[in-house]
């Protein structure tokens, strides 16, 4: 099982407590409705003014708030997500508030090639800081940009850090800013062993230039980027970007 399939684990734990979000679990939000991603997403929405029936997808929707806050706008919302727990928790959440939102389970990285030009815009609300390897990143990149319309908006909200030394948190991290954590050795997921111990990769924190690169080497045009300082930790922050597919190729 991939590394990110370990996000089922923390699902399970938030289904169990009944728990409304990713958010409200790392104890970043105290309801569903607040979500941290919402200020940036109404400034963005109402600077991209998208058709009003626009087709929007959320990749990593989780338990779904952002998806359900955009399906009350009135887009037409697919959000999918690489933990079945975290789909069945978030069409419970959709089918509760009277929303019709089509959540399924799938991964970024391998999702089917068959379908490409679909969507007006396509949100990220932290899940490319949860893939970490470059092919992994590499793969998520090229299929939202497959699935966009042409000038359809790649609205991306994900972690980032200027200098990796600091990292504040639990685990360790490496020169490319991706973030392991120790593991036991029957640990189910991908793991890797070195210094003798089994460790998982949990994140990919990078600095805004190498986001911003990345990209631009997918083949977006980056329109907008802003980077909001974390108030606990201020070497830390969250990179927004609002990118469009381009009109031609
Ligand atoms: C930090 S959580 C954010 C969840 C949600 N956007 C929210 O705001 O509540 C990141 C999400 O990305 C999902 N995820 C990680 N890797 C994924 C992949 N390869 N494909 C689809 N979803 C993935 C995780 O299961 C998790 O739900």
């Amino acid at each position: 099982m991939k590394y990110y399939e370990s996000h089922e684990d923390a699902y399970r734990k938030i289904k169990k407590n009944n728990i409304s979000s990713w958010d409200e679990f790392r104890k970043q939000s105290e309801s569903f409705e607040n979500f941290c991603m919402k200020e940036y997403l109404v400034t963005t929405l109402d600077k991209i003014k998208p058709i009003s029936n626009a087709r929007v997808l959320e990749i990593g929707c989780g338990t779904g708030p952002i998806s359900c806050y955009l399906a009350q706008q009135g887009y037409n919302v697919d959000g999918i997500d690489i933990s079945q727990t975290a789909i069945e928790i978030a069409q419970t959440n959709a089918k509760d508030r009277g929303l019709n939102i089509h959540y399924y389970v799938d991964d970024i990285c391998s999702i089917s090639k068959t379908r490409s030009d679909i969507y007006d815009i396509i949100i990220d609300g932290h899940c490319m800081h949860c893939i970490t390897y470059d092919t992994d990143r590499h793969a998520a990149l090229t299929n939202i940009f497959r699935l966009l319309k042409k000038s359809g908006y790649f609205v991306i909200e994900t972690m980032s850090m200027e200098d990796s030394s600091q990292w504040p948190h639990s685990g360790r991290i490496d020169e490319q800013g991706i973030v392991w954590c120790e593991v036991k050795e029957n640990y189910p997921y991908e793991k890797v062993k070195f210094e003798d111990k089994y460790w998982i990769c949990t994140r990919r924190i990078m600095c805004s230039s190498d986001l911003e690169n990345e990209l631009k080497q997918t083949g977006f045009l980056v329109e907008h980027i802003e980077i909001k300082k974390e108030e606990k930790h201020e070497y830390m922050a969250d990179f927004r970007a609002i990118c469009r597919k381009p009109m031609s190729d």
